[in-house]
């Protein structure tokens, strides 16, 4: 079998950039070297690309972009079919079978780098365009579960900052407490859980400063539970996890430290309702038309009604995130689960 050139996708101009260095230095280390050769695209904070040859630990620690960097960039050229790299000896291009971008956030979960890609002709792995634009617009994604019946959060969107009163006569309906969240955005930055009118204010420029557009919700009772889903036709799904919070919510620190909450996978529920998660996060993925993988987020409230939370279609990707460990769940290691996900974009 002749080896496959994929190029990993990693940093990217969004407020995650320092999730997808660490996420993937985990994929480079899992990728099976005799099948794949890997070409490192790093793109910095600032939005500038470059092709990378050094190691998954200078990704990890931040300091790839000080050294063995070329300007590079990904042709929309389809007779390229991949990277253009500008070095001293002159113009080359790199042929590439596929490309994994593990970028969350804006700029690289949400269609734009999937898009370069199609022009590009070059296999993307994991969700596309449409599936990637739609999971990350939080009020379009709700929309489109509603329409399909399945129950999301009562909400509203501010698209321009008010002052107090207007504020509480967009959000007069909703019920406190509420979460107020920037539209696009991840690993639960600019978002403020809020208790009372008075703070919503505050609340919503936080959100602002991250974002043009503020989604406010109700928040709903119960706890938080993640499907991991695999496939395109045919689809696979993790062990169901729950997030045990003890007070406040999932926010970056908790994300990332699990200093006071903790992730149970498997969750701590019956077979009848984790099956009726997975089932509701497959619905959830063809709905939003996701393909590759993503991770289903819901909620369970205490009368056992599944809330759909959001689509991760770029979710954490260490060794001990959520999804890979959802798969481990179902006996997948984490390097069959990077080779199951490229082999089913780039095939002999
Ligand atoms: N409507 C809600 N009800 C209860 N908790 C919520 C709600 N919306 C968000 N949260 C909490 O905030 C966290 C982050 O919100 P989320 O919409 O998942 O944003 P992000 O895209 O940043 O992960 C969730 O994991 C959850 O703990
Ligand atoms: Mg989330």
């Amino acid at each position: 079998m002749k080896r496959k050139t994929i190029a990993i996708l990693f940093g990217g101009h969004s407020s995650e950039y320092e999730v997808s260095l660490q996420s993937a230095a985990a994929v480079i280390r899992h990728m099976d070297s005799e099948k794949y050769d890997t070409v490192l695209i790093g793109i910095t904070k600032e939005g500038s690309w470059f092709r990378f040859r050094g190691t998954p630990e200078e990704i990890e620690k931040d300091i790839w972009h000080h050294k063995d960097c070329t300007p590079a960039l990904i042709s929309p050229d389809r007779s390229i079919h991949g990277l253009i790299e500008f070095c001293k000896s002159g113009i080359q291009t790199v042929y590439l079978d596929g490309a994994f971008p593990i970028l969350h956030g804006k700029f690289g979960e949400d269609g734009t780098i999937q898009g370069l890609l199609a022009l590009a002709g070059i296999p993307c792995i994991g969700c596309g365009l449409l599936s990637s634009a739609l999971c990350m617009d939080k009020d379009t994604a709700h929309k489109l579960a509603a329409a399909a019946g399945i129950r999301v959060p009562a909400s509203v969107v501010i698209d321009k900052m008010g002052d107090a009163v207007q504020l509480q006569a967009w959000t007069f309906h909703l019920h406190y407490p509420l979460f107020v969240k920037p539209m696009n955005a991840g690993s639960s930055f600019g978002i403020t859980r809020i208790t009372d009118a008075g703070q919503l204010a505050d609340a919503v420029a936080h959100a602002f400063s991250y974002d043009t557009s503020v989604i406010v919700e109700e928040a709903i009772e119960g706890f938080e539970v993640g499907c991991a889903v695999l496939g395109k036709d045919q689809l696979i799904t993790g062990a169901v996890d729950e997030i045990e919070l003890s007070g406040g919510f999932f926010d970056f620190d908790e994300k990332y430290s699990l200093k006071t909450s903790k992730i149970h996978m498997p969750a701590r529920i019956d077979e009848v309702t984790a099956k009726r998660i997975r089932e509701t996060a497959k619905k959830l993925y063809r709905v939003l038309h996701c393909s590759g993988f993503a991770r289903v987020d819901c909620f369970l409230t205490p009368k056992g009604e599944i809330v759909f939370n959001e689509i991760n279609t770029i979710p954490g990707f260490t060794s001990h995130s959520r999804y890979p460990n959802m798969m481990k769940g179902i006996g997948m290691s984490f390097e069959e689960l990077i080779d199951r996900l490229i082999e089913m974009e780039v095939l002999e």
